[in-house]
């Protein structure tokens, strides 16, 4: 690909309520749809999280522990059912704001194993960035090849699309100004990490925890997880809190902003 391409991860705890079982944050959704028109990237690639869609519906079900019987087979349809809405209306509001956004459900071009991408069809999305789309991707159930199926954090899925794409730059938002040194919504003494290398975050990790409302996928220690080898391969990474004004603009137009970077 001639352009880098950016990849934007929009956190569930951003375009939904996650104390609020399927309820969007459509304030959030309408203002981000503005900040990415407006940053006008070329080559973006949007995963979004499943907030209070995806994870509540996965977690009723058992899915993340993979297929044990018959009875989560409808659960699978219904966490894809909950995904799909939100997706639906992600990509309306980018729509409505001029943005070519086209949904590329992970469930129809992904296999795991074991809980990791194993093969993801992925010549429809480089086709669709180099005429100008932008797909939009997010956390989902998918087919496993060991464990019939599995849950694919948006996280895990930005990650790996940055590193097969070589992104120039990942931007993930979330609802807290980036990643402290503990949980800022529990811990009054957690400082804001402007600037994180791999090195530095390996004796940090004790202190991040996963999350505090339902999230299969970790919270922010299984971001930080999964976001590792995308830093190593070289791709710069920031989160932002992208509850706040122009935080998500000024990450994609690569300005100064408050955040977290993360690096080699
Ligand atoms: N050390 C830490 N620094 C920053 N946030 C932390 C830390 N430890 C825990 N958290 C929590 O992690 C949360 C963000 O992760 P979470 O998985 O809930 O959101 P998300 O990834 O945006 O949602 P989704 O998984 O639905 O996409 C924050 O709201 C914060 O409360
Ligand atoms: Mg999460």
């Amino acid at each position: 690909m001639s352009v880098k391409p950016t990849v934007l991860k929009l956190g569930g705890s951003v375009v939904t309520d996650k104390e609020k079982t399927l309820t969007p944050n459509l304030q959030a959704i309408e203002r981000l749809a503005n900040e990415i028109s407006r940053a006008n990237v070329s080559h973006l690639v949007l995963v979004h999280g499943g907030g209070s869609f995806g994870h509540p519906v996965a977690e009723q079900y058992g899915l993340a522990e993979g297929y044990k019987d018959s009875s989560q087979i409808i659960g699978f349809s219904k966490t894809r059912q909950a995904m799909t809405k939100l997706n639906k209306l992600i990509v309306d509001f980018l729509i409505s704001h001029n943005i070519p956004a086209v949904e590329v459900q992970p469930s129809s071009c992904v296999v795991t194993k074991a809980g990791r991408i194993q093969t993801m069809e992925d010549r429809p999305l480089r086709k669709m960035l180099e005429m100008g789309f932008v797909p939009v991707l997010y956390g989902d159930v998918v087919l496993d090849s060991e464990a019939g199926f599995a849950i694919l954090s948006g996280d895990q899925l930005v990650s790996s699309l940055a590193i097969n794409l070589d992104a120039r730059r990942i931007v993930v938002g979330v609802d807290v100004n980036g990643l402290y040194t503990g949980d800022p919504k529990t811990d009054s003494s957690a400082r804001l990490i402007q600037h994180i290398t791999l090195e530095e975050l390996k004796n940090l990790e004790p202190l991040i925890e996963g999350s505090k409302v339902t999230d299969v996928t970790g919270g922010m220690l299984g971001k930080m997880f999964e976001l590792k080898p995308a830093v190593e391969h070289g791709i710069q990474t920031i989160i932002v809190n992208a509850t706040e004004l122009n935080r998500v603009y000024k990450a994609l137009k690569g300005e100064k902003v408050v955040g977290t970077i993360i690096e080699r």
